[in-house]
C-alpha cells in the first residue's frame, strides 16, 4: 500500500495507472475508519482496479466551536485497516498541501447547501464542496464512493458533479449500523457509555415514522412533531426531522412516493445524524 502525502507524489502513481487503462475508485475520508468506511473501500475495491482512500479533516467543514480540534486522528490504526482490504493507496495530506494560504475559490451548491444540517452548520456544505472538488481534480477517479448515511453531503455532491459536469460516477453506499440500528460514525466516539445506550434510539424514531407514513398517515408535520417529541423524550435535543422528496430534499407532497426521513440530534455534546429512505 502505496502512502503519499503530497499531490505530486500521487499524480505520479495516477498517471501511471491511467497510462494502463485502469479504473480508479476513490473513497474520500477524514480517518477514525470504521465497519462503514471499510465497506466503501470493499465495494470500490469490486468496481475498480485501483482504490484510493483520501484521509484529511477537513478544516473548511467544521464551523466556529465545532470539533475540528477534538476530531479523532488514528492515522496508524486507520493505515492497519486499510492495508488489510488491500487498499492501493492512502493519500493523507497536510493542510498546507490542501489549502494555499491565497487560494480564493470556493465550491457552493447553492439552496440545498443551506437546508437542514447546513442550516445549524453554516458554511459546512461550502468546505465540503471545496474539498471534493479539490480532491476529485487530484484523484481523477472514475468512480467515488460516498456513505448513504450523510444523505445530504450526497446530494450536495452529486449535484456539484453533475452541474459542474465532472467526469466521476459517484456511488452511494448503504449506511452500516451497530446491532441495535445506531448508524456507524466516527463521532459516536465521543458518547458516554450511557449515551450509547439511548443513540440507538435515533434509528428507532426513524423506523417509527417510517410505519406510520406506511400505515396512511400524510400529515407529515405531525408525523415531524411526534418524532421530535420522541426524541426529546429520549433525551436527545432534535436540530431536525423532516420527511422529504429523496431526489431533492424538497418537503414531501403527498404525490411523492420516494421518501427520505432526515433528522439530526444532539445526545449531551454529541451530534448525530441518520436518515431513512422508502418508498410509499
Ligand atoms: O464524509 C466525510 O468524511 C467528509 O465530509 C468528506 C466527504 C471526506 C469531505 O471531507
Amino acid at each position: 500500500m502505496h502512502i503519499v502525502n503530497t499531490v505530486d507524489a500521487l499524480r505520479v502513481l495516477i498517471h501511471t495507472w491511467k497510462a494502463a487503462g485502469e479504473r480508479i475508485a476513490f473513497v474520500p475520508t477524514m480517518g477514525n475508519l470504521h465497519a462503514g468506511h471499510c465497506q466503501l473501500v470493499k465495494a470500490a475495491k469490486e468496481k475498480a482496479d485501483k482504490v484510493v482512500v483520501s484521509i484529511f479533516v477537513n478544516p473548511t467543514q467544521f464551523g466556529v466551536g465545532e470539533d475540528f480540534d477534538s476530531y479523532p486522528r488514528t492515522e496508524a490504526q486507520d493505515q492497519d485497516k486499510l492495508r488489510a482490504i488491500a487498499t492501493d493507496v492512502v493519500f493523507q495530506p497536510t493542510v498546507l498541501e490542501m489549502y494555499s494560504p491565497h487560494a480564493k475559490t470556493v465550491v457552493s451548491v447553492t439552496g440545498l447547501s443551506e437546508l437542514y444540517c447546513g442550516a445549524s452548520r453554516v458554511g459546512h456544505f461550502d468546505g465540503v464542496a471545496t474539498v471534493v472538488c479539490k480532491l476529485f481534480n487530484m484523484v481523477q477517479p472514475d468512480i467515488a464512493l460516498f456513505g448513504l448515511k450523510d444523505f445530504q453531503q450526497l446530494a450536495v455532491i452529486r449535484t456539484m458533479v453533475k452541474d459542474l459536469n465532472m467526469p466521476v460516477e459517484i456511488i452511494g453506499i448503504e449506511t452500516v449500523r451497530e446491532t441495535n440500528g445506531l448508524a456507524m460514525s466516527s463521532r459516536n466516539g465521543y458518547l458516554t457509555p450511557e449515551q450509547r445506550q439511548t443513540a440507538h434510539v435515533l434509528y428507532q424514531v426513524l423506523c417509527q415514522a417510517r410505519e406510520a407514513i406506511l400505515a396512511g398517515n400524510g400529515d407529515y408535520a405531525n408525523v415531524e412533531q411526534q418524532a421530535l417529541l420522541a426524541l426529546q423524550q429520549a433525551g436527545f435535543q432534535p436540530d431536525y426531522f423532516r420527511v422529504c422528496r429523496s431526489n431533492d430534499l424538497a418537503s414531501a407532497q403527498l404525490d411523492d412516493t420516494e421518501l427520505v426521513l432526515l433528522t439530526a440530534a444532539k445526545l449531551g455534546k454529541t451530534r448525530l445524524i441518520d436518515n431513512l429512505s422508502f418508498t410509499r
